[in-house]
């Protein structure tokens, strides 16, 4: 199957943007990985990052044209903001889980809420970089389901 994963404002800067609470892993690094592991079990992993919200839209559009069957989407400073996201995923209807490296709840109130947790398969927070690899094993199952 087809999987994107969308990566929202400034995390390309990950690996050198406040390591004590994003970590040291670098975007690419996030992205190898996960491309490699959606290999093995025979899926192809699109990633994009974009720091305009605008670009984001338009891919989460592009992405039902392409047939993309799942969505794993960090929407950064986004996900406190961007209703207009929220309604590209909604008007998709793909499928989508929701991740974020830091735990949001533990952060500033500005983070608690989320505009996609609602819409969302599911939500995982405060893992680092590793919530993007159980993000995508979730992903993974539920494709393979027959
Ligand atoms: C983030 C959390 C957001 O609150 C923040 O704006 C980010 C990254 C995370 O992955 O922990 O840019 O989504």
């Amino acid at each position: 199957a087809s999987i994107l994963v969308l990566h929202g404002p400034n995390l390309n800067l990950l690996g050198t943007r406040e390591p004590e609470i994003y970590g040291s892993t670098t975007l690419s690094d996030i992205n190898s990985q996960l491309e490699e592991m959606a290999r093995e079990r025979g899926h192809h992993l699109l990633a994009m990052q974009s720091n305009a919200e605008y670009e984001l839209i338009e891919r989460v559009q592009e992405a039902r044209h392409e047939g993309v069957n799942f969505i794993l989407l960090n929407p950064a400073a986004f996900t406190h903001t961007s209703v207009a996201l929220r309604d590209a995923l909604a008007a998709v209807a793909i499928p989508f889980i929701e991740v974020h490296l830091s735990n949001v709840h533990a952060r500033e109130s500005f983070r608690h809420h989320s505009y996609f947790s609602d819409l969302a398969r599911g939500v995982i927070c405060g893992l680092g970089a590793g919530g993007y690899e159980y993000a995508l094993l979730a992903a993974m199952r539920e494709l393979e389901q027959p």
